[in-house]
């Protein structure tokens, strides 16, 4: 039975490592927030850009995820334009490419689609905007 107190230390030491590495974490994800390019100002009229995933009171889905998601995929928000859910059911994902596409022209991108918005038409701020939607995950 001696090397049970050993495991326990070794427990505790990982966890405090866990703790660290949350929290290092989840600092890092509320700087990030501080430096969020101007262009993504104007999505935050309609998307909720928080890691609380918010869908209510917004008229688009929560975009914290996105990246890597399937596309017309975020189970609390309900309401995707059949587009997207299209999309996302012939596999599609918003990785970098489809991400730039869409926002250079989302109506373009996905004809049909429920985003009134034209698009950033800047090529330096559009790439800002996708680098930024990949640094929004836990
Ligand atoms: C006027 C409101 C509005 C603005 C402004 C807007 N969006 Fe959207 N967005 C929507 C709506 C509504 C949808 C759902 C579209 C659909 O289902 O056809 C959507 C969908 C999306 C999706 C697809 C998400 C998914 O889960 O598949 C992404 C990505 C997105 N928007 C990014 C952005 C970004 C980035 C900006 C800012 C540069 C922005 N949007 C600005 C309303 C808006």
């Amino acid at each position: 039975m001696s090397g049970t107190p050993a495991w326990g230390a070794r427990a505790l030491l990982l966890l405090a490592v866990l703790t660290v590495v949350f929290a290092t974490k989840r600092e890092s994800a509320i700087a990030a927030g501080e430096h969020q390019p101007a262009s993504l100002r104007a999505c935050r009229v309609c998307h909720d850009l928080s890691s609380e995933k918010k869908s209510q009171g917004f008229i688009g889905p929560p975009l914290w995820g996105v990246a890597n998601r399937s596309i017309g995929s975020e189970n609390s928000f309900a309401g995707y334009s059949e587009t997207l859910v299209s999309m996302g059911a012939h596999g599609k994902i918003w990785d970098r490419r489809t991400l730039e596409r869409y926002l250079a022209d989302p109506r373009m991108f996905a004809p049909g689609c429920r985003m009134a918005f034209t698009g950033i038409a800047d090529e330096k701020s559009r790439m800002q905007a996708v680098d930024y939607l990949f640094s929004m995950q836990d």
